[in-house]
Parts: C-alpha cells; sequence; structure tokens
C-alpha cells in the first residue's frame, strides 16, 4: 500500500498542477510496491503511468492538463480536454494541409524552438457557421492532447473598456503561462457587443488591442481566433495572423463523405443512392448534415428497421425548410 506521506504528495501535485512530481510520486509508489513484493501492482501502475503520459505530446514544453483555472480567470476561459482527432473533420485537402502542418510544427516545438525558429501559432478561421471552426480548435487540441481554452466572449465584453482590456491582459498571461490551445470563438463580437455600440472608437481600441496582444505573444500556446464575417479579412490588421484558414460548406462530394461518416456504425441499408442524397442537401452546412443524419437515424431506430434513403432524404428536406424559413439554427 501506499504510504500516507506518499498519498499527500500525490493529492499535493494534483492541486498544484504539478504534472512531473504528480508522475514522479506515482513512479514511487510503484516502486515501493515492486519492492514490497507486489510485482503485478507495480506493473499495473507503471502501465497506468505510461498509458496517461503518452496522452501527451512527445519532447516539448508540456502542457499542465491537471491545473485548472482559479479566481478571475476561471471566469473567463471553458476548459475542456478533447478527444476528437482531425480525421473527425471532412476538410478541403488545402484547409487539411494548412492545419497539419501546424499540428506538425508543435509535435516538435522544442526542437524548432532550439534552433531559434518560431511555430506557427495564431489561426485566423473564416467561414459560413457549422463549417467545423469550432471543431477545429477541438482537434488541434486533441491531436496534440492539450487542453482546450475557449474564450466567454460574454464575460470579456463589459460596458467598461477599461475593464475589457484588464481582462483580456489576464487571458494572455494564461496564454503565456499554460501551453494550451486558446479560442476566441466568434471573437469579432468584441466590435460588434451592444453595449458598445455607440463607441466605436472605444470598440476598435479594444480590437487594437487584441491584435497587438496576438502579435506580441511569444507562448508556446497556440492562439484561434473564429469568425463567421469574411469582411474582416479586409482589415490589414489580420494579416497578423501566421495562417488565415478559409472553410466553405461542403460541396457534393464533401457531402457524401461526411454522411457517410456520421452514419459509420450504423445499420443502413444498401440501397441508398448517395449521389441524390448529396445534391440533395447542396447548400446544407456541416452542421445541417449532422443533425440531418441524426434525425433520420432516431427515426430509423424508432422503427426499429436500418436506416433508408427515404428517410435521410425526408430530413436533409427539414433542414433545408428550416433554413428557408430562418427558423432559429441550433449552434455549437
Ligand atoms: N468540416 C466538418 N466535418 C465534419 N463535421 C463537421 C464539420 N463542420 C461541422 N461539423 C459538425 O457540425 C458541428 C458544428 O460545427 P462547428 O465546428 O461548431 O461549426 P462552426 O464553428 O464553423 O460554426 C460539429 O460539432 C460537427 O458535428
Ligand atoms: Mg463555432
Amino acid at each position: 500500500m501506499a504510504s500516507a506521506d506518499q498519498i499527500k504528495a500525490l493529492l499535493k501535485a494534483y492541486s498544484q498542477g504539478d504534472e512531473a512530481q504528480f508522475y514522479s510520486v506515482a513512479m514511487q509508489i510503484a516502486a515501493a510496491e515492486a519492492r514490497g513484493g507486489h510485482g503485478k501492482l507495480a506493473e499495473e501502475l507503471r502501465e497506468l503511468i505510461d498509458k496517461s503520459r503518452s496522452r501527451l505530446p512527445g519532447p516539448g514544453p508540456s502542457p499542465i492538463p491537471l491545473a485548472k483555472p482559479r479566481g478571475e480567470i476561471a471566469d473567463l476561459l471553458t476548459i475542456s480536454y478533447p478527444r476528437i482527432r482531425m480525421q473527425d473533420l471532412v476538410l478541403a485537402s488545402k484547409t487539411k494541409d494548412i492545419l497539419a502542418r501546424v499540428i506538425r510544427e508543435h509535435k516538435i516545438i522544442r526542437e524548432i524552438r532550439a534552433h531559434g525558429l518560431v511555430p506557427r501559432k495564431k489561426l485566423l478561421l473564416v467561414g459560413p457557421p457549422g463549417t467545423g471552426k469550432t471543431m477545429t480548435a477541438s482537434a488541434i487540441a486533441g491531436e496534440l492532447s492539450l487542453p482546450l481554452f475557449v474564450v466567454r466572449l460574454d464575460r470579456l465584453i463589459t460596458r467598461f473598456m477599461g475593464e475589457t482590456s484588464a481582462k483580456l491582459r489576464l487571458i494572455f498571461d494564461a496564454i503565456a503561462q499554460t501551453r494550451a490551445v486558446y479560442l476566441f470563438d466568434e471573437f469579432d463580437s468584441i466590435g460588434s457587443a451592444r453595449a458598445l455600440e455607440n463607441d466605436v472608437g472605444e470598440i476598435r481600441r479594444v480590437v487594437n488591442s487584441f491584435l497587438q496582444m496576438v502579435e506580441q505573444d511569444a507562448s508556446d500556446s497556440i492562439i484561434i481566433a473564429a469568425t463567421n464575417h469574411p469582411t474582416i479579412l479586409d482589415s490589414a490588421l489580420f494579416r497578423r495572423f501566421d495562417d488565415i484558414v478559409k472553410y466553405n460548406l461542403p460541396t457534393t462530394r464533401e457531402i457524401e463523405v461526411a454522411l457517410k461518416a456520421k452514419l459509420a456504425g450504423a445499420r443502413v441499408s444498401n440501397k441508398i443512392n448517395w449521389a441524390k442524397l448529396s445534391a440533395a442537401a447542396k447548400g446544407l452546412s456541416y452542421a445541417d448534415l449532422t443533425r440531418a443524419t441524426g434525425d433520420a437515424l432516431k427515426h430509423a431506430l424508432i422503427e426499429g428497421r436500418p436506416l433508408s434513403g427515404a428517410d435521410l432524404l425526408s430530413s436533409i428536406a427539414e433542414r433545408k425548410e428550416a433554413l428557408t424559413h430562418g427558423r432559429p439554427q441550433r449552434q455549437s
């Protein structure tokens, strides 16, 4: 059995987010068990430790997955540990290449830094709703086993500009301190918050200070800003990002790939005419396709039979109908 001191040391390392110490104590416990003649337990412990460690990226500054933001900053960031991967995303091959390069550079970040080079780490994702921008941030975090911090813009933006800037500063301090993926989702709302509507000069100042902080950032974290508004690209300011990644509604080919992927593992009729379905779904976003396949599948499950082409066609039609009648779309 682990000693009381070892258990205390484990808990202390956990609460301080000291990952190295946490694993070191865990290894000491395993070693003590081996010495005590509990070879099987020791082996099991080592395996658990290895497995948990291998979730982390190879050499390079490690993230602190045990750390949770505290105090004021906790109010501004939502943390998660995404498990999704790049292969879960259907993307144009050019887009995939850009993202894959970022991931590859971060896997060898220490080597890159050792050569005095800077990894690509500031991404601006632009495209219509439901095309995978938020999901991309999750997938990058998932690939690198880094935590994902989503900045809560609703909390960030206050009617007092000084306060908003101070909060932004806190976030950029966290970015420097804790290596992770930081997502400013729909970040242009920094500039369009209702409370600020009347004071254009002030808004511009906050957006500028955001962009300045992005530019000055020299951390190992990845900063992702996402927006639905392509007009933002007109601004020269946005050239401060390392990569500007464009997202589009899926082509018919991509629709087919996405539909099949979303239905993987489900009981599906083998008589489905995918070409016809994909043509019918043209104009829908990936998020719409996800909902349509989900609805169709639930319908088939309730009826206790394999999913048919007709099920899919009717839920695709339903989504299109919802779009044209401007019913509120659930956003994620
Ligand atoms: N490119 C994509 N490939 C596969 N699924 C996607 C893609 N884009 C969106 N989805 C699906 O739609 C949901 C919402 O997408 P999201 O990333 O939030 O879109 P955005 O941030 O661009 O509005 C995702 O959780 C996923 O189920
Ligand atoms: Mg989004």
